[in-house]
């Protein structure tokens, strides 16, 4: 847990300082500049995707994706360059749920592709999950203009594609990253720091839910990385549990 800890803070650009190992020399050390801590124990092993059958690309999908990219339930469709559906694993044990795409995300038609998009990628490689080994969605597909906070209503009309995917997927663990998304999904007006740390449920499955800071928070508020690290411990942990 040492070495995995001392690699997402590295990721995420906290330098890293440690006890030595007796107690009495009371010196600390930093993680080298190579990403090996002195003294670290071996690198953080990457999570084997448990085995699962992999979903082919199959009707439901391609119906959604349609139904996703013709969208026009809300104005934002008129201003939108192109709708942003999700990206990753059909089949993944871990669905990623943030707020809306920004105006990197509208260019590429990806989600968390820009500034916040690498953290939040580095966040996840902490834990050993690749971003491919993923879902990642928005609650809205379609760009709000100037990133304003979606209006509930466009929550409302996009949520049925969320749940779909969330449906199609079947994760194991849902993990809604910022305060939009968090609330949205839990229908509550409760802080995020009071959502956050513990294991919340989302819809008829009871899927387990946990919440996090947003990364283009965190890339503001660099102090609340810590907390972030022990969500993302909560979600591996849940992960490993079996089925
Ligand atoms: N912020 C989000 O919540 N989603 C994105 O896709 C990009 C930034």
């Amino acid at each position: 847990m040492t070495a995995m800890r001392d690699r997402y803070l590295k990721e995420i650009g906290i330098p890293v300082w440690r006890l030595r190992a007796s107690s009495a020399e009371l010196s600390t050390v930093m993680t080298e500049p190579s990403g090996a801590a002195v003294g670290a124990a071996a690198a953080p092993r990457v999570i084997e995707p448990l085995p699962r059958e992999v979903a082919p690309a199959t009707e439901p999908w391609a119906e959604l994706v349609a139904a996703v990219k013709g969208c026009t339930r809300c104005a934002l469709h008129k201003s939108r360059t192109q709708t942003v559906f999700g990206v990753g694993r059909r089949d993944a044990h871990l669905f990623v749920i943030g707020e809306a795409p920004g105006a990197d995300e509208d260019r590429q038609g990806e989600p968390f592709v820009g500034r916040a998009g690498q953290l939040l990628n580095a966040m996840l490689r902490a834990i050993g999950l690749p971003r491919s080994e993923v879902f990642i969605a928005n609650i809205l597909k379609c760009r709000p203009p100037g990133n304003r906070d979606p209006q509930p209503e466009e929550a409302a009309s996009c949520t049925p594609y969320l749940s779909q995917q969330i449906a199609l997927v079947q994760p194991r663990v849902l993990l809604a990253v910022g305060r939009i998304s968090a609330q949205w999904l839990l229908q509550t007006d409760t802080p995020i720091g009071r959502l956050r740390g513990r294991v919340q449920s989302y819809g008829e499955r009871n899927t387990p839910l946990v919440v996090t800071y947003h990364p283009a928070y965190l890339l503001r508020s660099p102090l609340d990385k810590a907390k972030a690290w022990t969500d993302l411990c909560l979600v591996k942990e849940l992960l490993s549990r079996s089925p």
